[in-house]
C-alpha cells in the first residue's frame, strides 16, 4: 500500500467521483469481455438418454451432433474457446481408466467432429482419469488403496498425445499428480507436438464445490465416500497452492489455473503477484448451482449476481474465466 495522506472531509468526498456517471465509467478499473470466457460442455454418447443435469439447472449433456449446432450459436456470440468433459458409459470404465486411451473414445470422436465442422473453435481437454475409472479417482489406485502417481502421469502423457493428434490445442491436466506437467511437456516435445498448450489446473483445491460436476460426469457415486485430498490441495493452505502453481510453471505449463474461483480470490491475487503466466480461474459447478438455484427462487437477481461474480474474479487478477454462465454472459455483453 502506498503512503496515504488525507486532509479528510470535506476536501475528500469520494462520492464526487461516484456521483457522475461519465466519470464513474472513466475510473472503472475492471473490464469483462467475451474474449475472457471459456464455456465448459458435458458430452454424452449418442444413445445415452440422460440429457438433463439435475443439480445444474439450465445445462445439459450434449451429444456430439448437438454440440456442433451449439458451437455455431456460441461462435456468433463471440466465444472462441470451450472445455469438454465426457460422461463415459459405466460399462467402459475400469480400474485403470483404459478408455481414456481409446482413440475412438467420446472425446476423440468429438474433437475430430469439432475440428472438421467448427475449425475456429479451440478445445480444452481435461487430462485426468476420473471420467474413466470405476473408483472415480483422477489416478490409478494401487492394491493398498494409494493413488499411484508415476503410473498415472505416464497415462496422462499418452492422453495428451492422443488428444493433440485428434486436434486438441490445449490440454488441461486437472489431476494434481506430481511431475505431470514435466512428463507431459517432454512427451509432447518428443513427439513433435510443439504447439500444444498446457493449461495446468495448478492450484486446484480439494473442494466440496465440485459435487454437481461429479454428478454430471457420473463419477460421484463411484467416488462414494472416498476423498481426493491425497492429491488436491487443502483449502486451508495458500502458500502451498502458490508453490504448486510455480512448480508447474517451472515444469512447462503455459497457463496456470486457480480452482474454484469465488471463495479463492486471495489465491488468484497472490498468484498474480508471483507469476507472469496468464491466470485462469474456474468458477466451478457448485458456484454455478448456488447462484442458479437462488436466482430461480427469486432471491437473487440472476444477471446482476452473475456479472458481479465474474467481475470480482477478474478484479482479483484472473485473465481467463471458465464459467458455466459464459454463453449467457456473451449474450448480455453483445
Ligand atoms: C476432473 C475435474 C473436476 C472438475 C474439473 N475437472 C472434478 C474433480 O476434480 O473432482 C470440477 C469442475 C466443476 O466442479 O465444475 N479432475
Amino acid at each position: 500500500m502506498k503512503h496515504f495522506y488525507s486532509r479528510g472531509f470535506p476536501f475528500h468526498r469520494g462520492r464526487r467521483l461516484r456521483n457522475n456517471r461519465n466519470i464513474s465509467h472513466l475510473i472503472t478499473e475492471t473490464n469483462l469481455s467475451v474474449n475472457d470466457l471459456v464455456m465448459p460442455y458435458f458430452l454424452r454418447e449418442e444413445d445415452d438418454d440422460q440429457v438433463a443435469i439435475k443439480n445444474m439447472p439450465g445445462l445439459k449433456r450434449f451429444s456430439t451432433n448437438e454440440l456442433i449446432n451449439e458451437l455455431k450459436i456460441i461462435q456468433d456470440l463471440g466465444i472462441k474457446t470451450i472445455a469438454i468433459f465426457p460422461k463415459v458409459d459405466e460399462k467402459k470404465k475400469d480400474e485403470h481408466g483404459s478408455e481414456s486411451l481409446n482413440a475412438d473414445n467420446l472425446v476423440c470422436r468429438s474433437l475430430r467432429e469439432i475440428k472438421n465442422k467448427c475449425p475456429n473453435i479451440s478445445v480444452i481437454c481435461d487430462l485426468a482419469l476420473d471420467a474413466y475409472t470405476t473408483n472415480g479417482h483422477d489416478g490409478v489406485m494401487d492394491r493398498n488403496g494409494q493413488i499411484n502417481n508415476d503410473e498415472t502421469i505416464e497415462i496422462l502423457s499418452k492422453m495428451a498425445l492422443l488428444f493433440s493428434a485428434n486436434g486438441c490445442e490445449i490440454v488441461a491436466p486437472s489431476d494434481m499428480m506430481d511431475g505431470r506437467i514435466k512428463i507431459i511437456r517432454e512427451t509432447l516435445e518428443k513427439e513433435k507436438f510443439k504447439d500444444t498448450i498446457i493449461l495446468s489446473y495448478s492450484s486446484k483445491f480439494s473442494s466440496n464445490f465440485y459435487s454437481p460436476f461429479r454428478d454430471a460426469l457420473g463419477s460421484k457415486k463411484n467416488l462414494a465416500n472416498s476423498s481426493k485430498s491425497s492429491y488436491q490441495i487443502n483449502f486451508k493452505n495458500k502458500r502451498e497452492a502458490i508453490k504448486e502453481s510455480l512448480e508447474d510453471q517451472h515444469e512447462g505449463a503455459d497457463i496456470l489455473m486457480v480452482k474454484p474461483a469465488m471463495y479463492y480470490l486471495d489465491i488468484i491475487n497472490e498468484l498474480k503477484k508471483n507469476t507472469f503466466c496468464p491466470i485462469a480461474a474456474y468458477q466451478v459447478s457448485g458456484e454455478y448451482s448456488m447462484i442458479k438455484h437462488l436466482s430461480d427462487k427469486q432471491i437473487f437477481h440472476y444477471k446482476d449476481v452473475v456479472l458481479e461474480s465474474l467481475y470480482c474474479i477478474k478484479r482479483a487478477g484472473a485473465d481467463i474465466i471458465f464459467s458455466y454462465f459464459a454463453k449467457e454472459v456473451a449474450e448480455w455483453l453483445k
